[in-house]
């Protein structure tokens, strides 16, 4: 066992009116104030205030699921870090697949998004994986290593421990195919030694999640794996209750 303190997210991407996250709050907070993980709430970036509020005796964290890397100008749409801490944030999501995928995230912007993050006083979640057919052409080394060393390439060895990755493979995002324990555990290993050819003790800190239909019937057997130090969960953390079961599964 290792002595990371394991995080478990949920990101709820799209979803989620005000009403729909104090109701979810009222709901989930009652059920987790033993939890032995560290629990992160991505609302969408309305939601921010309100849940950071509701979660604020707690040992829930709110994160943002994106930001731009300027403090500020003329960035019709975006965000700031300095808004996102305003709002009550601690944390965010950079680079997930949806936003690489949807919305033309590069690893250029992450590279420059994550020092800012943590320069900012926000804990980055850096997302990171491979497509189907990049598995299948055996991409999934090449993939990870240009994503992780993109991502952490201008954060300085001794803060490298303070980010957190999750591996999330996109094949496995929202179709209910989680990856087997073997191959997320393999995976998150492999960007464990990728950490490591940077800095060995951040390497050893440093907390790698799984991401990808995470259910409360899996978890405990992805989170069990000495690789994987949590989960970010997409579809089962809009329910109170399952989400709250996959945190208890973290230990
Ligand atoms: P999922 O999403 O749990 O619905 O597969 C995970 C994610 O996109 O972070």
């Amino acid at each position: 066992m290792s002595d990371r303190i394991p995080v478990v997210a949920a990101n709820w991407k799209m979803h989620k009116t005000l009403a729909e996250a104090t109701d979810f709050c009222d709901r989930f907070l009652p059920q987790v104030e033993d939890a032995a993980a560290e629990i992160v709430i991505c609302p969408s970036y309305l939601s921010l205030p309100l849940v950071a509020e509701a979660t604020k005796v707690g040992a829930v964290e709110v994160a943002a699921q994106n930001m731009h890397y300027e403090d500020s100008g003329a960035f019709t749409g975006e965000v700031s870090a300095a808004m996102l801490l305003d709002a009550g944030a601690k944390a965010v999501v950079l680079g997930h697949s949806e936003r690489r995928q949807l919305f033309c995230e590069t690893d250029e912007a992450l590279a420059r998004k994550v020092p800012v993050a943590l320069e900012s006083g926000l804990m980055p979640i850096l997302c990171v994986g491979e497509t189907a057919e990049e598995r299948e052409r055996d991409e999934t080394d090449r993939i990870l290593r240009r994503q992780i060393d993109a991502g952490i390439s201008r954060v300085p060895a001794e803060r490298l421990a303070e980010v957190v990755v999750a591996y999330e493979p996109i094949w496995a995002i929202g179709t209910g195919k989680t990856a087997t324990p073997e191959q997320a555990e393999d995976a998150c290993g492999f960007v464990r030694s990728l950490v490591a050819a940077r800095d060995t003790t951040a390497a050893e800190r440093i907390r790698i999640l799984y991401g990808g239909s995470v259910k409360p019937a899996n978890a405990a057997d992805l989170l069990g794996r000495e690789e994987i130090d949590g989960a970010l969960v997409g579809g089962a953390s809009l329910d109170p209750d399952d989400f709250a079961a996959i945190v208890t599964a973290a230990g």
